[in-house]
């Protein structure tokens, strides 16, 4: 994939984010979700590829856009599988809570997988703890192994959960080793994601979330060196059935960082709505906004952040006047 696609997909999520970081704090998380994925769509319409929504807002019949199976871009390009998730974090956003991005991750055709709706159980890392984790290890393991490779004690060692009674044993686990947790109430693409990078004070993100986002999340980790494992969590016989429709035979294999994102040549990009791990929320000044975005390529490893600042008078769809 072209280098010139890395720009183009920073001006994806920069579009979602713009359009939903409207809701924040509203209550209304539809409407949040409706503008980001309005927003997303009508980018990627101006990209030159031949995209395939792999992971996106479900199936045909459930979603208006960016529905699994949707072509994407100007149709001439290069064939690529697209993971979509215009605002990861709908309660975030109608709360005006922390830590909602609009996210996407784009590969070779092929090289995502391409999963279910449903959950996965996750461990992610960054590069400096990669080989140290593995999903079926004690809490106890994973955690002692990690603390070593980023040369930390246990105390200062800190693991991101989502916020959820089934965690209810991880938590303890964790608790009984003596590190510390940051609990989220929504939205673990960010810090498993943030987990790859120093200074922010995240090291390990564990526990079970959605699948797709597992994907998204393996996108930034395979560009950034880092490690994750999932495994699908069907909840019921339909569960497993979709995971099969779609290709997954053995819903109780381990995947590997090469199940989840098969190749280098992936790109990942994530803009903040709200304040999070990595990034810095949408603000809104006296002429415009300013967004924070992180755009990777797994091919070369390059990671960029880019502040962008957007002029209202310029670009006057982003205005949005008289929406509310
Ligand atoms: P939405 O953006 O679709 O609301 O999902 C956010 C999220 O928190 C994910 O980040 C996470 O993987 C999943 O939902 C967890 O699901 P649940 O809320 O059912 O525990």
């Amino acid at each position: 994939m072209e280098r010139e696609l890395t720009m183009e997909f920073a001006r994806v999520t920069e579009a979602a984010a713009l359009a939903s970081a409207r809701w924040v704090g509203r209550g209304n998380k539809e409407a949040a979700d409706d503008a980001a994925v309005e927003a997303m769509r009508s980018v990627f319409d101006t990209i030159r590829m031949n995209g395939t929504v792999v992971i996106g807002e479900g199936e045909m019949d459930e979603a208006p856009m960016l529905y699994i199976g949707e072509r994407l871009g100007g149709g001439d390009g290069p064939a690529l599988d697209v993971a979509v998730d215009p605002l990861e974090g709908t309660n975030i956003v109608a709360k005006g809570l922390t830590g909602a991005i609009a996210v996407v991750a784009i590969a070779k055709k092929g090289g995502l997988l391409h999963a279910p709706d449903m959950y996965m159980d996750k461990i992610a890392v960054g590069p400096a703890a990669k080989g140290c984790i593995h999903l079926d290890a004690p809490v106890k393991d994973n955690l002692a192994n990690v603390a070593k490779a980023l040369h930390k004690s246990m105390d200062d060692l800190t693991v991101v959960i989502l916020d959820r009674p089934r965690h209810q044993q991880i938590i303890q686990d964790v608790r009984a080793c003596g590190a510390r947790i940051r609990l989220i109430s929504d939205g673990d693409v960010s810090p498993a994601v943030a987990c790859a990078f120093e200074g922010t004070g995240v090291d390990i993100m564990m526990g079970v979330g959605g699948a797709p986002e597992g994907v998204l999340a393996a996108a930034a980790l395979r560009c950034m060196g880092g490690e994750m494992q999932g495994r699908l969590w069907p909840e019921n016989e339909e569960d497993v059935a979709r995971a099969k429709a779609l290709g997954i035979e053995d819903v109780q294999k381990l995947l590997t960082l090469d199940d989840l994102a098969r190749s280098d040549d992936v790109f990942f990009a994530a803009t903040g709505i709200t304040e999070g791990h990595l990034l810095r929320g949408v603000t809104f000044t006296a002429l415009g906004a300013m967004t924070h975005t992180v755009v990777m390529r797994g091919k070369t490893g390059t990671v960029r952040f880019i502040e962008a600042r957007h002029s209202f008078d310029k670009k006057p769809k982003y205005a949005m006047k008289g929406v509310f």
